[in-house]
């Protein structure tokens, strides 16, 4: 019966996916609506990618962001990313003292179902920074899914790597928390936790080896259960700590809890890349003559 069901469901779709198509042949850049059937396509095709439409909790993808030359080219790319997804909200926080309305309209424009956070960092009043980048952003977001009573997944996603569109599969069937691999990080090109037998039994990493969990930031996911359970739970200011260890340790994960994704954790499917800042040659000339509307 729950065959036949996916079944009919797929074939729908499929018939959707076509008549959609027919629809596409006349895209023109500069008409914003005749976009939004391309990500319904890329939606479609993605659920019938993974088959996972009875058990399709939200992710909450939550970013923390700060001004500088590289930010809107770093979020468009990610936003392209998040376009492919279905049922996602995308927390971006700020680091200002105020939401941007260059953020605001990007984040608009992006038809992506979005929440939009500003705090800014102490960094004025404490020199040299003694707290990481992005801590109180992504402590500020934990509150809100816990004010807002939601309910699903949580990822910690910058803006500047890159991502697998079926990572978000992976981390989507977490129970409590989960982990996989990460490229371009560590000083490695790649951190991972070991998996045997689909449990994780150590970690391949040499970045700071005495950490308690020796994590990236976008190599685990937990569930808003566990931070509804701890509420209290949240990432350290305390820059001699260790940063992902503090919330896993605040939330009394067990090292033999996390649930091994991606293959146990075989498939890298996330990436620290950085974006390189522009050499800017001639210093006065680009930004005195060109006039954008975002910049
Ligand atoms: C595209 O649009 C033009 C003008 O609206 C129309 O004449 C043409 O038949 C359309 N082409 C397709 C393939 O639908
Ligand atoms: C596209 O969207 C922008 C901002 O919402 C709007 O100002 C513009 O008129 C739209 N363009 C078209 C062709 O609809
Ligand atoms: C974005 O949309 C929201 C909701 O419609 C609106 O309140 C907000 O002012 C918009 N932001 C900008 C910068 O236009
Ligand atoms: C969340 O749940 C609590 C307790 O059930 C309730 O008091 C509060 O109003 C809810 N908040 C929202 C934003 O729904
Ligand atoms: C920060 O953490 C270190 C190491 O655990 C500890 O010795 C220190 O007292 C902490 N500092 C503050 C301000 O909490």
């Amino acid at each position: 019966m729950a065959n036949i069901l996916v079944a009919t469901t797929v074939f729908l779709a499929l018939i959707f996916v076509n008549l959609q198509i027919k629809s596409l042949t006349n895209i023109t850049r500069n008409n914003n609506e005749s976009l939004l059937p391309i990500r319904e396509i890329f939606q479609i095709n993605y659920l019938i990618r993974f088959k996972k439409l009875k058990f399709l909790p939200k992710i909450f993808i939550i970013t923390p962001t700060y001004n500088r030359i590289t930010q809107l080219a770093d979020l468009s790319r990610f936003g392209n990313t998040l376009k492919l997804v279905p049922k996602i909200l995308w927390i971006v926080v700020e680091d200002a003292g105020f939401k941007s309305e260059r953020i605001g309209n990007f984040l608009n424009s992006s038809a992506i179902q979005h929440v939009h956070l500003n705090i800014k960092s102490p960094w004025d009043i404490i020199n040299p920074p003694s707290i990481y980048k992005g801590v109180i952003q992504r402590n500020l977001a934990l509150d809100w899914i816990r004010e807002n009573n939601q309910s699903g997944i949580v990822y910690f996603a910058d803006d500047d790597n890159s991502y697998d569109i079926e990572i978000f599969e992976e981390i989507r069937s977490t129970k409590l928390i989960s982990a996989f691999p990460v490229g371009l990080v560590g000083g490695l090109y790649y951190e991972k936790p070991k998996c045997l037998n689909n449990k994780i039994v150590g970690w391949f990493a040499y970045f700071l080896p005495k950490r308690k969990f020796p994590f990236d930031m976008a190599s685990f996911a937990v569930s808003t259960d566990l931070l509804h359970k701890y509420p209290e739970a949240k990432f350290t200011t305390n820059k001699s700590y260790e940063l992902e260890g503090s919330l896993l340790i605040d939330l009394k994960v067990k090292a033999n809890e996390i649930e091994p994704k991606a293959n146990c954790c075989r498939k890298l499917l996330v990436w620290h890349s950085k974006t390189l800042a522009p050499k800017r040659k001639y210093k006065n000339q680009v930004f005195e003559q060109i006039i954008l509307d975002n910049l």
